[in-house]
């Protein structure tokens, strides 16, 4: 008999209940509970899983009462949100995206599960795929922004990444998907609030990067908090059960978000906790994590009849097989007893320096602006963002103490040794007070550049995080005018540096900077990273994976939408549009500006017709016409004009960069399968259609920037 199955056979009902229980250790809460002392639990085995624990001393110690003094000597599955970085942060997950890279998107990944597994921890719970059209919404910050391709080759990379080439290597983590599905889709942007969305757009959007996730081996996948289309995600059987496990495969752990079982009594589908906790494990959550619900509540499920020990048992199965493939029954302590060389935390900060200057995404650069010429001397900075290490963390720190993290003020000192710089806030992030202004507008006077940090605090993103409002808080407006209002007329640029785990709302702001980098919050390497991009030793390279709104009232704004049967004409009142603000958004996905010029020109197609099984190579030259090295991303879209479905004006199908030096040409190839050109039929079945497609290739989702070919498809 298998390890597996001999510990099942031996297992009490307490013991059983608790391999299928997690419990946070209480050095971070993220729900309503925190859990006590846990250790007599450890010890008589009701509790096998912990969250929250990090640092090898602490996680050892639990380890050693699980597996030296529980009866059947268990080891413990240790996770923590190892979201971007633990101890070392990269940019915050939508900052990264902006990357395009999937090498960095693995790498990063790779180095926080290495710092991560050397802290003790066996598990992370991400990455997290949540697609997100409207920034009301703040975990936006957390996740992939608006794109299914792009969330499903995020998938890919970081599950590779966290994961490793095999679970049982001592520097692997056991990733964890969430939150499985459609999260991002919460009622008008309020966190927890319910869900409802058509069958198609579950299926043709949300449940890529999953469906991605699986097929790259993740570990688990946790269920979001919210209801889904009236069944709350937790007890949704037919898209856990019947969809995950049945039609996609999945053989992981399913692990609840915290306290979501108990949360399913006050959704209005459980009468009380051993109600919740049977509708939770019939639906096929592994995992409890911290309602206490399987517990307190399976043992009256079960004299209810509920559930069986059968279904008990399939669950402990799970889990038992994820520890043995973390090899934790072979070494419960191999995680966490060697500690990591400086050499290797020094290439990691190198590192986080790279994805960081990679993930900013430059918005505008009139006339040059940027880099600083080198003549510069005198440089005010101003704005609360620009010498705060805690806020360049963004949402989600892991195990990073708020100090450490480069702010702009230390990275531009040591960028530009010869300058004065200085330094005010001006005013506080979120305050009505506006008393310090004056003196940051003494500090602009007679300066050679005016650079603003400015935008949101790093809790206004991430969980419990909405925003109605998705302008600048407090009195930041107040000091930005007052700072545009003085340089208005003098030869001073004044560059913006914005912070927020969104895309802000910020038409005037744009218009009245001479240069703007979105920063979101890069991590621990911020102010080295935007320095780099300010003095020109780095080009800006990111592009944003959300588009960016003009007006609150757009949302929720996405490129892919599918066309109107009115599209808007200008001169035809009864077409789309707004009275009061225009269609096109602030700034379209894939924006991003270079040091470069990028001219594309031929678009070519090696095929004029597919059959389903055949691919076509799309080809483009480039021609950067600037006057410096850059960094160019190239998107590949697809407009099906004739359907039996309307498809949306754009799907993203591929993306890829070059780097070309001033004067240069080049060619980027993307390969383009025919079967990727199938869509959900009537039925929601896929389908492919002959017919033309239109390729489109360029810069970003402007249409009007976009090179078109056409191709027929054709049946075999
Ligand atoms: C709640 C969050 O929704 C989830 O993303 C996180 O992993 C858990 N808390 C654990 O911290």
């Amino acid at each position: 008999m298998s390890r597996v199955e001999s510990l099942i056979a031996r297992m009490t009902l307490t013991e059983k209940l608790g391999q299928l229980t997690m419990t946070a250790c209480g050095m971070a809460v993220t729900g309503p509970t925190i859990a006590g002392d846990s250790t007599a639990a450890v010890k008589s085995g009701a509790i096998g899983n912990l969250l929250n624990l990090v640092g090898p001393n602490n996680v050892h110690a639990m380890q050693r009462l699980a597996v030296k003094e529980s009866r059947l000597g268990i080891p413990l599955l240790i996770g923590y949100d190892v979201i971007h970085g633990h101890r070392i942060l990269f940019p915050i997950p939508l900052a990264e995206t902006a990357c395009f890279d999937p090498t960095l998107w693995e790498v990063s990944a790779r180095e926080a599960a290495k710092e991560a597994a050397a802290d003790g921890l066996a598990m992370t719970f991400a990455p997290m795929l949540d697609v997100a059209r409207d920034p009301r919404w703040g975990r936006s910050a957390e996740g992939p922004g608006e794109d299914p391709l792009v969330g499903a080759r995020i998938a890919e990379a970081k599950v590779r990444g966290f994961q490793g080439a095999d679970l049982r290597q001592a520097d692997a983590l056991a990733a964890c998907a969430k939150h499985y599905c459609a999260y991002g889709c919460v009622t008008a942007g309020r966190d927890y609030a319910p869900v409802d969305i058509s069958e198609r757009t579950l299926h043709e959007v949300h449940m890529v990067p999953f469906a991605a996730a699986v097929a790259a081996g993740a570990a688990a996948i946790m269920p979001s908090f919210t209801d889904l289309n009236g069944i709350p995600m937790t007890a949704n059987q037919a898209l856990l059960h019947d969809w995950l496990r049945g039609r996609l495969g999945f053989e992981g752990v399913i692990i609840s978000d915290y306290n979501a079982i108990a949360e399913l009594i006050r959704h209005g589908i459980a009468g009380d906790l051993p109600e919740a906790a049977a509708l939770a494990l019939k639906a096929g959550v592994d995992i409890d994590m911290m309602a206490d619900a399987y517990r307190y509540g399976l043992p009256a499920a079960l004299e209810r009849g509920a559930v069986t020990i059968a279904d008990i048992d399939q669950a402990v199965r799970r889990v038992l097989t994820l520890k043995e493939r973390l090899g934790l029954f072979e070494d419960p302590f191999a995680r966490g007893r060697t500690p990591e060389s400086a050499a290797a935390l020094r290439d990691r900060r190198h590192l986080a320096r790279v994805i960081a200057t990679r993930s900013i995404v430059m918005l505008k650069n009139q006339d040059d602006t940027l880099p600083l010429k080198s003549t510069v001397r005198r440089v005010a900075l101003v704005g609360p963002l620009s010498d705060d290490s805690s806020e360049m963390r963004g949402v989600w720190w892991g195990a990073a103490p708020p100090e450490g993290h480069v702010t702009v003020l230390a990275g531009l000192r040591e960028a530009l040794p010869g300058a004065q710089i200085l330094h005010a806030p001006g005013v506080a992030i979120d305050s009505a007070d506006f008393s310090g202004i004056s003196q940051g507008l003494d500090h602009c006077s007679a300066v050679d550049a005016i650079i603003l940090c400015l935008g949101e605090a790093a809790i206004m993103s991430g969980e419990a995080s909405s925003r109605s409002y998705l302008g600048l808080p407090g009195s930041q407006r107040r000091l930005a005018e007052a700072v545009f209002e003085q340089a208005r007329g003098s030869a001073t640029p004044v560059i913006v540096i914005l912070f927020s785990g969104r895309p802000l709302v910020v038409p005037w702001l744009v218009e009245q900077a001479d240069a703007v980098l979105a920063a979101w919050f890069p991590g621990s390497e911020a102010g080295n990273a935007i320095a780099d991009l300010i003095t020109g030793r780095a080009s800006p390279s990111g592009r944003t994976p959300v588009t960016w709104p003009r007006a609150a009232g757009q949302v929720p704004i996405f490129f892919s939408e599918r066309p109107s049967g009115r599209p808007f004409n200008a001169t035809d009142r009864f077409t789309s549009k707004y009275l009061d603000v225009a269609n096109e958004p602030l700034f379209p996905f894939g924006f991003g500006l270079n040091f470069g010029r990028f001219e594309f020109s031929n678009l070519r197609l090696s095929a004029a017709s597919l059959g389903i099984d055949d691919a076509v190579t799309v080809q483009v030259d480039l021609l950067n016409s600037g006057a410096r090295e850059a960094q160019e991303t190239v998107f590949l879209f697809t407009h099906d004009k004739v359907a039996s479905v309307s498809r949306p004006k754009l799907e993203l199908k591929g993306f890829a960069q070059i780097t070309l030096g001033p004067g240069n040409k080049g060619t980027v190839s993307l390969s383009l399968r025919a079967s990727e050109l199938r869509f959900l039929g009537m039925d929601l079945a896929a389908v492919f259609e002959p017919g033309e497609v239109d390729i489109l290739v360029g810069p970003c989702a402007d249409r009007t920037q976009l090179l078109v070919a056409s191709i027929h498809l054709v049946a075999n």
